[in-house]
């Protein structure tokens, strides 16, 4: 198969990271016969610095002709203690998924076993938990109308949405439960947002076209609390761009560390594959960020955007290997793991490659 792959690493350990991610495409091409060709390109800061612009005209370009996206993170700590920035690192991120129309947002949470003991909460809650997030990812508070009045002293974000806009990533989530445990949980607030009432009703009249799958909906609240409480009763779940944003975070601990966590951005055009995780600017440039979410974006991108299940599956693989064989990037590391199986990010780039 023949494939033009972009990959924009963007800022703090999305350099690293995404560097071992194209590797592991580069060796998958190598493995398994296909013709991958690549590109690179700026956004976030890195891209404010080098044209003033966070998501410059060439990148979009790039993007929209490739068939697909590896993405590394955006931001930068000089923008999050200076509210008053006009141009911000994560303006080229929002403004990325609203033009490419990537409006869904998918975020399969799965404990590798071996990694039991990395999370906060007790295995035996944890142990056999996978959820697969649906988070809306155009609309919402993030998109709507934003500003001051009287003379700058109250603030104001609206969250809007349409019909169309639930029912298509409503679609998404049901074809996806069609496929897994047949469960779908709604997440909204529908005891107080009108939106969230909206939600529902169209959520409640997609249902009917998909009769073998159970829905259920719950607050978000509630949802919060039982993400802890007892992750196995979740199956899939879709729910809003804010909720979806704060609800995967706290998910991330199911599977351990945010290091682990991949994501896939999918909609109108080209699919964006990226890690959960951020820039991470306190262990930037240290070589110790974990590899593994965005080997496991590249793991998606395979296939999603190309169908490769079993090239995709080769990667999953290659990673529950390395972790059965005790190696382990810092912050999955545990108060068993041996000092010499405590890898850098590109040690475990490497150990990994030897396993594909
Ligand atoms: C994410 C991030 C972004 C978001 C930020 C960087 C704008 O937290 O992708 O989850 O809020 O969507
Ligand atoms: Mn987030």
């Amino acid at each position: 198969m023949k494939k033009h792959i972009l990959i924009v690493p963007g800022d703090g350990i999305g350099q690293e990271v995404t560097e071992v991610g194209k590797l592991v495409l580069e060796r998958i091409a190598e493995k398994f016969g296909h013709e991958f060709t690549y590109d690179e390109a700026l956004i976030g800061h890195v891209a404010i610095e080098a044209t003033g612009n966070p998501l410059p005209d060439e990148t979009l370009e790039k993007m929209r002709a490739s068939d697909a996206v590896l993405f590394g993170a955006v931001g930068h700590p000089k923008y999050d203690n200076d509210p008053s920035a006009k141009v911000r690192p994560e303006q080229g991120l929002l403004k990325m998924r609203k033009e490419l129309g990537l409006y869904a947002n998918l975020r399969p949470i799965k404990l590798f076993d071996e990694l039991l003991a990395a999370s906060s909460i007790k295995p035996e809650i944890l142990r056999g938990s996978d959820i697969l997030f649906f988070r809306e990812l155009t609309g919402d508070i993030y998109f709507g109308e934003k500003g001051r009045k009287n003379d700058g002293d109250t603030a104001y974000d609206l969250a809007e949405y349409s019909k169309f806009e639930v029912e298509r990533i409503a679609r998404k989530a049901f074809e996806a439960a069609q496929t897994r445990g047949k469960k779908l949980c709604s997440v909204d607030k529908a005891n107080v947002l009108e939106t969230s009432r909206l939600w529902r009703e169209v959520v409640q009249a997609v249902a009917t076209e998909y009769p073998d799958v159970t829905v259920e909906h719950m607050f978000v609240d509630a949802a919060a609390m039982m993400l802890i409480k007892d992750p196995k009763r979740f199956d899939v779940v879709v729910t809003a761009n804010l909720f979806g944003d704060i609800l995967t975070d706290e998910a991330s601990q199911i599977a351990g560390s945010m290091g682990m966590l991949a994501s896939a951005s999918i909609g109108d055009g080209t699919g964006v594959y990226e890690p959960i995780h951020g820039s991470a600017h306190d262990i930037t440039g240290k070589g110790v960020a974990n590899p593994l979410a965005s080997v496991l974006s590249a793991a998606l991108l395979l296939d999603i955007s190309f169908g490769l299940k079993e090239e995709s599956n080769a990667i999953i693989d290659a990673v529950d290997r390395l972790l059965k064989d005790g190696y382990r990037t810092r912050d999955i590391a545990d108060a068993t793991t041996a000092e010499e199986k405590i890898l850098n990010t590109q040690a475990a780039g490497e150990e990994l490659l030897k396993r594909l």
